[in-house]
């Protein structure tokens, strides 16, 4: 099997961490009967800087006509408003229909914080809710007045929670066979809002929960839980490794996944994945870091994740769990990490390292 991949590496380290991702898809064994090739596509504020457009369209059309999956580095924002920029991420996930943003967020060195091993994923809605982006501001009897639209719908909260269904399925199944962590079940934990919100989080807790109660997820052993956003995040920061899938509302989700990444370490371990149904986009959860850019000291290990998560989206398992792996033993290890982790290893002796143990 072939695979065309597209790699927009965007600006600042996403241009140092983006070749470190296509390195380790080239050296993965051929005995996966797995081949790539790859697109450059263009985007970011540099880009629009230079076309005036910051996600052009021959960017999109190649994504939609020619490739199975993606990857996205990071892009810088504007710091001042600017007319006729507009995020390519939002854009992407928008005209690829890329619904689900998922994260997995991993310890691999145990902490003096969090003794117990943190391994979960973070399920986060990705078209709607707060984020429709319908505002409007409007004078008073008592000032100004601003609204905004918080938008659930059944289709986007059922096939969110079918797609954390299939998520914690899928874990419980890899850790059956690796013995894994025997002590974890496959949970997924909808998390809402809804003794306030008795109409949108109500909506979306009974639609998720529906959906998460179809015979499948029944057979495969998954349990089902329900958890108050505000308890959720005092529950993930007291205990973490309770946890497996956390699936969210797009505002919830944003917010809970950033917090969970604070419980690894670095922002440069934590990877992502926009899915789409039959695409996937791999993108490393940090920015373009324009502090470390040019100097090869960012930490690729978020981007090393997203190529695996990527290729797991696409039902590459096998080979995504050659790149866990590869990552978790230069991490467990110690020996060549970068400056974020304490180490003084440089972004491409810390992929030379991965790329040896591939
Ligand atoms: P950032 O994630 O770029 O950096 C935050 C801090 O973490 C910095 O000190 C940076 O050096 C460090 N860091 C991030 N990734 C690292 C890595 N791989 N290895 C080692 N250290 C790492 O966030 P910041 O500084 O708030 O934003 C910088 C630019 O990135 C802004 O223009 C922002 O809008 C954009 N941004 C883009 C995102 C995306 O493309 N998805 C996400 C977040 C921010
Ligand atoms: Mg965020």
């Amino acid at each position: 099997r072939t695979l065309r991949i597209g790699l927009l590496p965007g600006d600042g380290i996403g241009r140092e961490v983006i070749p470190a991702g296509r390195k380790v898809l080239e050296a993965l064994p051929k005995s996966l009967g797995l081949d790539f090739s790859f697109v450059h596509l263009d985007a970011g504020f540099d880009e629009f800087k230079k076309n005036g457009v910051a996600l052009p369209e021959k960017t999109v059309e190649t994504l939609k006509k020619e490739c199975d999956g993606a990857l996205f580095g990071a892009v810088s924002s504007p710091s001042t408003p600017t007319k006729g920029y507009s995020s390519p991420i939002v854009g992407l996930r928008k005209r690829l229909d890329l619904y689900a943003n998922v994260r997995p967020v991993k310890s691999v060195v145990p902490t003096a914080a969090f003794p117990d091993p943190i391994d979960l994923v973070i399920v986060r809605e990705n078209t709607e809710d707060l984020y429709v982006k319908e505002e409007k501001t409007y004078d008073g009897p008592d000032g100004k007045v601003a609204e905004a639209i918080k938008r659930i719908s059944e289709r986007a909260s059922s096939r969110i929670a079918t797609m954390a269904g299939e998520i914690a399925t899928r874990r419980q199944r890899v850790r059956d066979t690796t013995g894994g962590d025997a002590a974890k079940k496959a949970l997924v934990t909808i998390t809402h809002k809804s003794n306030v919100l008795s109409q949108t989080d109500g909506l979306f807790r009974t639609t998720a929960r529906a959906a998460l109660e179809q015979a499948r997820f029944k057979d495969a052993g998954v349990k089902i839980e329900e958890q108050i956003v505000d308890s959720m995040v005092y529950k993930l920061f007291r205990q973490p490794s309770a946890y497996d899938v956390i699936v969210a509302p797009n505002l919830y989700g944003d917010i809970l996944s950033d917090g969970a990444a604070a419980l690894v370490g670095s922002l440069g371990l934590v990877p992502s994945a926009n899915v789409g149904d039959g695409f996937a986009m791999g993108e490393p959860c940090h920015g373009s870091a324009p502090d470390i850019e040019g100097q090869n000291i960012a930490n690729p290990i978020a981007t090393l994740r997203s190529v695996a998560l990527m290729l797991e989206f696409l039902g590459e398992e096998a080979a995504a769990a050659k790149i866990y792996q590869a990552v978790d033993a230069n991490l467990a290890e110690g020996k060549l990490l970068s400056p974020d982790m304490g180490g003084k290893a440089k972004t491409t002796e810390v992929t030379e390292d991965i790329l040896r143990r591939l």
